[in-house]
């Protein structure tokens, strides 16, 4: 068996009529990708289970799949749920056969996440339900499979409307993995690896080995486990014999050192291997693959250490959607966002409010990012109708349990969070539950502390629900983190979530006001606007961790912008049982510093100037403001440098330091104690943001930052004429032939000089053709409710995505990109 080696069916034929056996081998089957050739139907069905049901009708489709990012928008889908689809019974069956010289072993089906209320049924036999979508899980086949002849999965999902305050997704939107075992093998997340000690020369690795015996006989097994390096070069082995009872599992402990270890690192993510092998009378019955990291964690109240250096900690918040892609995991697409979040300075991340898919947690071991990994955002109080309190009671302690049984090996994974704003903090017994979830969790692991992110404070300090986790997490408190510190010295806290502020890619309010406009749906991206009560600007935040160098650090909600909750548009509402009446068509969020497809706002370099050290700087907004010749127009500039010199058409409006020079924001600190808030508008100085009032008159404006004096780097924004052409640029030009592999194509619409025109909203059409289709397209407009799943899209201040996905076939993808007046653009993409 090996853990995320995924390998097709027709792969695995291909190995196996290679690979005949002789007499001491035994075929250690690697876990088989079960994502093809699934058929699917959204319909109450009654026996969608049984074996004889006629589904040639049905439609065929791979997955990862999540039916409701494939629309329409419909308000009576509810907002907060992203306007689409999330809800009702739908039915996915697959068909298969295994070979009949499988008969006598151990199959299983593992599912990372079914988006939700999933019951799954093997040939008409119910194996198991699962509630929470998050959760992954395995369900034992062996008894009900029948060998050399056609079998039946079928799961069944009945999601609910409002079963989460944001975009969820519907569908089995996780991988599937069939797994054919020996009977005597390592199980579903059978390591549990930790480096307790490590110094340059020498790391102590600590490995916990899971092996199940199912068969009715005791065994003598040999447990073999090897570390191979960033190298895949051997450097170290631990054998140990072991005696197994019938119809049991059994639990191993290896200690095994590793000299001269590379240590998994903020920014140097290296990544070594266990190799586990289960071995009967020296013949090798299960492999199994663990990667793990080597590194050190250590949390005190002065801060966060990471192999014993201070690290504060640049965070974001990131629900679990794809934007366009909606909620049905992908490698490459989950990655990318992750790596824009690190050009942004980004080092950490939260996944709220849920346990994220496994890609997640690769793709941040493999960038060097470290994670709290959260589990709930209800506890027994509901804030939804359908959200997790209806399932509490009866699940809490597996999901959780599941969670971190499946993510401990993750070095990237250093707290876990049993919940975000849980409205227990508000009750006299809260702390009870969070007691009880806080034991699960060192119970599962000891290495990592815990946390939670409060919104109630004092109430939740005053409770003791604070005190009942190891770490604590505040959220929009920067105003208390003095008064917390003053009150509690011991206690270990930190910005759970940050700043709320909101706004538009390319869209400027003028005159600069604090006011969110409700008939443009769109947030100025000035950000001197915040949007929801509890909101504040990123200025502000800033300041309190300056002030508070004990606080761990940060995250903002969130990184990027997500489908469902499009607040500031809808609030409260009492004719809605006081859940939320959205302001419909808005149904995304306008929080992030990049919006939906992955386009930075301005906002993104404001963290940029804060979280990066690589000079650089940025200027807003556009210069084409046709009409306003002559009136005043605010210029910001973002830098890390030390100062920024103005220009607009050639002259020098001068030089403002940064840190000195300061820029009046319309946002008061508005978090007060506890759920209330005062509606008061005010005006923070921030020393963050330089800022210029100048004459508008075509031409450009550029930005000159210096540094200890010299000039180090610009910015120049032009004028743009009237739109002229289409402009397309691939993040890679080069993807894998999987069917599985993305290129995001940025689609500019440009002048003829190449200026980017920052108001145009052409029609785009796509030709797709080649080696590659069109998975998605988008515009960042979280009010348009034009589909993702169309091949054309208009551009939304300028820019739309386009993304592609290869085939299986190797060769290349033709692109073309048309529009009525414009000029088109084409490219090709290679798959290999
Ligand atoms: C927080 C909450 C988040 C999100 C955010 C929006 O209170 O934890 O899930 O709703 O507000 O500002």
């Amino acid at each position: 068996m090996q853990n995320y080696k995924y390998i097709s069916l027709i792969t695995l034929i291909g190995i196996l009529t290679l690979f005949s056996c002789n007499k001491n081998e035994i075929e250690v089957v690697p876990d088989q990708d079960f994502n093809e050739n699934w058929l699917f139907l959204k319909d109450t069905i009654p026996n969608g289970e049984t074996i004889a049901l006629d589904d040639s009708s049905w439609r065929t489709l791979n997955l990862p799949h999540d039916w409701a990012i494939e629309g329409p928008f419909d308000k009576k889908n509810n907002a907060r749920n992203g306007g689409l689809p999330i809800d009702g019974i739908a039915w996915y069956r697959k068909h298969f056969t295994i070979d009949s010289k499988y008969q006598n072993k151990h199959v299983s089906i593992e599912f990372d996440g079914v988006m939700d209320n999933s019951t799954v049924f093997i040939n008409g036999h119910n194996v198991g339900e699962r509630h929470y979508g998050y959760s992954g899980f395995e369900y034992d086949l062996t008894p009900f499979i029948k060998f050399g002849e056609n079998n039946v999965i079928a799961v069944q999902l009945a999601p609910e409307i409002l079963s989460e305050r944001w975009y969820p997704g519907a569908g089995i939107y996780r991988n599937v993995r069939l797994k054919i075992n020996e009977n005597v093998h390592i199980p579903q997340w059978g390591t549990f690896i930790t480096t307790p000690k490590v110094t340059s020369d020498m790391a102590e690795v600590n490995i916990e080995t899971k092996i199940k015996n199912t068969t009715n006989k005791t065994q003598e097994v040999v447990l073999e486990t090897t570390i191979l390096d960033t190298k895949n070069t051997s450097v170290a082995v631990s054998s140990k014999k072991i005696t197994l009872s019938n119809n049991a599992q059994d639990k191993q402990t290896q200690v095994i050192n590793v000299p001269n270890p590379l240590l998994w690192d903020i920014g140097k993510p290296n990544l070594y291997k266990a190799i586990s092998r289960i071995k009967i009378d020296n013949v090798l019955v299960d492999e199994f693959e663990t990667e793990f990291g080597i590194r050190t964690i250590a949390f005190k109240k002065e801060g966060f250490y990471l192999n014993g250096k201070a690290v504060e900690l640049n965070g974001v918040c990131m629900h679990h959607d794809l934007g366009p892609l909606g909620a049905a995991v992908n490698y490459r697409a989950t990655e990318r966002q992750m790596q824009i979040m690190q050009q942004m300075g980004a080092n950490a991340l939260r996944t709220s409010h849920n346990p994220p898919s496994t890609e997640l947690l690769q793709v941040c071991d493999r960038l060097g990012i470290v994670v709290i990994d959260e589990a709930f955002d209800e506890w027994k109080e509901a804030k939804v109708p359908n959200g997790y309190h209806k399932y509490f009671d009866q699940w809490a302690e597996t999901d959780l349990r599941d969670m971190i049984k499946r993510d401990r090996n993750h070095p990237s994974v250093i707290m876990w969070s049993i919940g975000n704003e849980i409205l227990e903090q508000g009750k006299k017994d809260g702390w009870k539950i969070a007691k009880m979830l806080n034991d699960i969790c060192h119970n599962e692991d000891n290495s990592r502390p815990t946390t939670a992110g409060f919104n109630y404070y004092p109430a939740s300090f005053v409770n003791k629900l604070a005190h009942q986790i190891d770490v604590v997490g505040v959220n929009y408190k920067p105003a208390y983190y003095g008064e917390i510190r003053e009150q509690n010295p011991e206690m270990i806290f930190y910005g759970s979530e940050t700043s709320s502020q909101t706004s538009t890619r390319g869209y400027y309010d003028l005159p600069l006001d604090s006011d969110v406009k409700r008939e443009t749906r769109q947030v100025s991206s000035y950000d001197v606007t915040v949007g929801p009560p509890w909101a504040y600007s990123p200025d502000v935040e800033f300041a309190a961790q300056e002030a508070n160098p004990h606080s761990l650090g940060e995250f903002i909600w969130t990184g990027f912008d997500y489908l469902g909750e499009p607040t500031p548009y809808g609030g409260r509402d009492n004719s809605t049982n006081g859940y939320w009446n959205d302001d419909w068509p808005s149904h995304a969020s306008y929080f992030a510093p990049v919006d939906l497809c992955g386009f930075p706002k301005d906002r993104f370099y404001l963290y940029q100037s804060q979280w990066t050290t690589e000079p650089m700087v940025h200027v807003l907004p556009h210069w084409n403001w046709e009409g306003k010749e002559g009136q005043t127009i605010p210029v910001y500039a973002y830098t890390n440098c030390d100062e920024v010199e103005l220009f607009v058409n050639g002259k020098s409006f001068g030089k403002k330091i940064k840190g000195k020079d300061l820029t009046d924001v319309f946002t008061e600190y508005r978090g007060f104690k506890d759920s209330g808030y005062e509606f008061k508008k005010g005006i923070y100085k921030s020393k963050y943001r330089l800022s210029w009032n100048v004459p508008y008159q075509p031409g450009s404006i550029k930005v000159i930052a210096y540094k200890n004096g010299k000039e180090i780097v610009s910015k120049e924004i032009k004028t743009a004429g009237k739109p002229a052409k289409i402009k397309l640029i691939a993040d890679r030009s080069s993807i894998d032939a999987d069917g599985k592999d993305l290129s995001f194509i940025t689609v500019r619409i440009e002048d003829k000089d190449g200026n980017l025109c920052p108001n145009a909203d052409n029609l785009v059409n796509f030709h797709v053709k080649g080696a590659g289709v069109l998975e998605a397209v988008g515009n960042g407009n979280s009010a348009s409710l034009e589909s993702f799943q169309e091949n054309f899209i208009k551009a939304f201040y300028g820019q739309c995505l386009l993304i592609v996905k290869s085939t299986k076939d190797m060769g290349e993808i033709h692109i073309e990109a048309t529009s009525k007046t414009l000029d088109s653009d084409s490219l090709t993409i290679e798959t290999k």
